[in-house]
């Protein structure tokens, strides 16, 4: 691919839902530290996991068209129901801009394949939101990297948005918690999934209640090597020496995204711009 000048120390577009996806960009701010990101929560149009595959398409062509913008050199759909409906239309449309091809980079194959790798009876659990149940997009992955690997799904249409509010862990999220995993422990998996990028945020519940022999995969490890591994090919690197930005959009409010965010990213946040979305209507989730 050919860079323009300034393109490697362009910021890393990563988005989101909601603030879910910062425990996906957490993961790149440790594994790339001199590079720079810049970050986008769709928090007006959450929940993504109850949407059709065409808005899918519609909420995240128009998310990334303003990281990409706003000088995006490389992008990470770090929300999995996004992804799932539509990852294939978003690289289609980057590749082709004018003014150069930009990468996209998405949570549900680097998932897949780490699932595959530890999985030793070749039982997969998957737990993610309605969208990516439906679309099938593990199931797709998995079949790929490993035909004999066997994927129980379950659909938690509550989950993130418990966690989005700012949760208390109360008896309701233990149930609810309990109730999602009954299916993984009644198939005997032995690995599974977090197939949103909200989940790792109860990752001490879903353990305890799957017990500890079970190995969770969550988001973040898996593609912040998959990004590493894209700047080091298109090479894309930062020429920064010491530690890069990161900065925050969002949809909706930004004072709520701050608070939230923070404890999703372990890391400061200092500043959100709120950004207006404007050639969709904004739909209350
Ligand atoms: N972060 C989204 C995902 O990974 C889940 C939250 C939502 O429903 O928007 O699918």
């Amino acid at each position: 691919m050919a860079m323009s000048h300034g393109t490697h120390n362009r910021p890393i577009g990563v988005f989101d839902s909601g603030v879910g996806g910062l425990t996906v960009l957490h993961e790149l701010l440790v594994a790339l530290p001199h590079e720079d990101f810049l970050y986008l929560g769709d928090t007006a149009r959450f929940p993504y996991g109850s949407r059709s595959p065409e808005e899918l398409v519609d909420f995240s062509f128009e998310v990334a068209d303003e990281l990409v913008d706003r000088g995006a050199k490389l992008l990470v759909v770090a929300c999995n129901s996004a992804t799932s409906a539509a990852l294939v239309a978003l690289r289609s449309r980057l590749s082709e801009r004018e003014a150069g091809a930009v990468a996209v980079i998405g949570v549900i194959s680097p998932e897949s394949q780490a699932a595959v790798v530890a999985t030793r009876t070749g039982r997969v659990g998957l737990l993610a939101t309605p969208a990516t149940v439906a679309s099938g997009a593990y199931e797709d992955a998995i079949a790929a990297a490993d035909p004999h690997v066997r994927v129980t799904s379950v659909a938690c249409p509550d989950l993130a948005t418990v966690i989005q509010r700012g949760f208390q862990i109360d008896d309701d999220v233990v149930g609810m918690v309990r109730s999602y995993c009954a299916p993984l422990k009644e198939a005997d998996v032995d690995t599974v999934i977090l197939g949103c990028t909200h989940f790792p945020l109860v990752r001490p519940l879903l353990q305890r209640t799957l017990g500890p022999r079970v190995r969770l995969i969550a988001p973040g490890r898996a593609i912040a090597r998959r990004v590493e591994c894209a700047i080091a090919a298109g090479g894309l690197g930062s020429e920064r020496v010491g530690e890069g930005e990161y900065r925050f959009l969002c949809t909706g409010d930004e004072e709520s995204f701050r608070e939230a965010g923070m404890r999703f990213l372990q890391m400061p946040i200092s500043e959100v711009r709120r950004v207006g979305l404007s050639k969709l209507e904004i739909i209350s989730g």
